[in-house]
């Protein structure tokens, strides 16, 4: 199966993906890398791999719309099974989830639907639970709020801070990205409601 993978950062969970696909067995390749910003250590990770990249930022376009569009296209091109949003901060639109319907899938570093956004970690914190994790999902419009593939739960410790705590919670999100991104790439997936399962 073909990932095409989209990063905005440190690209760890990228490395998990481009990692695991060495093994024949995982039947997978990531065939691009994509991004919506330069200079980031994420493309740098797709560059050492010989993984082909692209860069879409947001202030290119005239409209978030034809950004989107243009996303949409050059993700195309790459005819990917597959879409990964691995620590991407931005939303995808509607001719990007319309073009690739339930197979672009996105992590969150909280066990959805609690602490959806972009500081899961810390709002976990500040609630003060006792389990948080990660969440795979396929996207859809909202934030976070995609049907669940699977998620990893991981204890908050009385010593963390919001980095110790998004550590453990990547150190989780990472293997359980790539055991369930296996799956789909070798299985398939259907969605049925709110329910997944893999198969087709
Ligand atoms: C991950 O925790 C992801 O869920 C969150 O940002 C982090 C990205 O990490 N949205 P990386 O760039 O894959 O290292």
């Amino acid at each position: 199966a073909r990932l095409v993978v989209l990063v905005s950062g440190a690209g760890t969970n990228l490395q998990a993906l481009l990692d695991a696909c060495e093994d024949p067995a995982y039947g997978a390749k990531v065939v691009a890398v994509g991004a919506d910003r330069e200079g980031i250590e994420g493309l740098a990770r797709a560059e050492r791999a010989g993984v082909p990249t692209f860069v879409r930022k947001v202030g290119d376009f005239t409209s978030r719309e034809h950004w989107d569009h243009t996303l949409t296209d050059t993700v195309a091109a790459f005819e990917p099974d597959v879409v990964v949003l691995a620590g991407f901060m931005k939303l995808v639109g509607a001719d990007f989830l319309g073009r690739f319907e339930n197979k672009v899938v996105n992590t969150h570093p909280a066990l959805c639907p609690s602490f959806p956004g972009v500081s899961g970690p810390a709002d976990a914190l500040e609630y003060g639970v006792k389990v948080t994790g990660a969440t795979l999902f396929v996207v859809d419009a909202g934030v976070d709020t995609g049907v669940i593939i699977a998620q990893a739960v991981v204890p908050v410790e009385d010593a963390d801070d919001v980095e110790s705590l998004h550590e453990r919670i990547k150190v989780a999100e990472r293997e359980m990205l790539v055991e369930n991104v296996g799956r789909m790439a070798r299985e398939g997936i259907s969605v049925t409601g709110r329910r997944v399962r893999f198969g087709s």
